[in-house]
């Protein structure tokens, strides 16, 4: 569809495979697969979630909100719930939401959702994007503990730069530019992206808020046993890496596998680090994220079964 080749893709990001949705398959009906999924591994029913955040920037409409459209396809009948929309840091940002309201004691079981189909908005003429995005996500299932070692919730960092809007954005169908003949013939409900300014974006803060939030809770790269990068590109992963001065052991890479799922890629991640092992009760769990907005994020969880 585009000129380029599998060994540039490769070399230049890292990805061999993507998986895209099937016909007629929704952000929705994959996050409420996902919802189950995580229900019944955590022994809950679904009628006792009291709180659905759903991450995503490819609702199945504009409204309403896909944390509906999942709270009625999974029957979680006593649940409230909404969207977040931060593109790549969603899933981060969503989970610091959900914890807010374990920590606050307002909720016992809060299901976060990070979820994107990014075939719906992909340009399949537009080598910058096409090549790096997939479909998918996971969930997780928020609940409180008893104790720290029951696993807890430690601390987090999360910035926005408004001022990098316009690098990663989707121009068309917002009160900015609703769409019109002329919005969707100049392609503008596609992604459009600024490849190397996000890049550098990318590597410089993603690191930077990682090595602040481990210093102010007096931990190094050192203390962390499982790094769990957004995947959006192997070089982004590896100068992180190399900046907090860890081992490639600890870090959990499956962008070969999926692609860049924006809101997708953090839990895609843990549910590749829990079914290879590498995920153990009392680890000590660094997450980061960085997106459009442009916006990036770094949490702590000491990871509790
Ligand atoms: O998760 C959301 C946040 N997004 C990201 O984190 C993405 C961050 N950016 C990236 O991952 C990289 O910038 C890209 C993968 C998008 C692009 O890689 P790059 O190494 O930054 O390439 P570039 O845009 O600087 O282009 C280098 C060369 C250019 O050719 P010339 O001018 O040197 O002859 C491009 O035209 O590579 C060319 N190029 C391609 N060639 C084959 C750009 N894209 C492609 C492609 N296939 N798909």
């Amino acid at each position: 569809m585009v000129e380029t080749s599998d060994q540039w893709i490769t070399e230049r990001t890292g990805i061999k495979n993507r998986f895209l949705v099937g016909p007629g398959e929704t952000c929705s009906d994959l996050g409420a697969r996902a919802a189950l999924d995580a229900c019944q591994k955590a022994g809950v029913d679904p009628a006792d979630i009291e709180l659905i955040v759903f991450a995503t920037i490819t609702p199945d409409m504009m409204l309403p909100a896909t944390a509906c459209l999942v709270q009625h396809k999974i029957g979680a009948t006593r649940a409230w719930g909404f969207d977040l929309s931060i593109a790549c840091s969603g899933f981060l940002y969503a989970l610091q939401v959900g914890v807010q309201f374990i920590l606050s004691g307002c909720h016992k079981n809060v299901l976060v959702i990070g979820m994107d189909v990014m075939s719906s908005i992909v340009d399949y003429q537009d080598r910058q994007t096409c090549i790096i995005f997939g479909d998918g996500g996971g969930a997780v299932l928020l609940q409180p503990s008893e104790s720290a070692s029951d696993g807890c919730f430690v601390d987090y960092l999360h910035e926005v730069d408004g001022s990098g809007g316009d690098f990663l954005c989707m121009p068309g169908g917002g009160s900015a530019h609703p769409a019109s003949k002329e919005t969707v013939e100049g392609r503008q409900h596609f992604v459009k992206q600024d490849g190397p300014v996000v890049f550098r974006f990318a590597t410089k803060r993603m690191p930077d808020l990682c090595v602040r939030l481990l210093e102010r809770n007096g931990l190094t790269g050192k203390d962390v046993d499982v790094f769990v990068p957004h995947q959006a590109n192997l070089r982004i992963i590896k100068s992180a890496v190399e900046r907090l001065g860890m081992p490639m052991e600890k870090v959990i890479v499956n962008i070969e596998e999926y692609g860049n799922t924006t809101a997708g890629t953090l839990p895609l991640a843990l549910s590749t680090a829990l079914s290879s092992g590498r995920l153990k009760k009392g680890d000590l769990v660094l997450f980061a994220a960085m997106g459009a907005g442009l916006s990036a994020g770094a949490a702590l969880m000491r990871w509790g079964y």
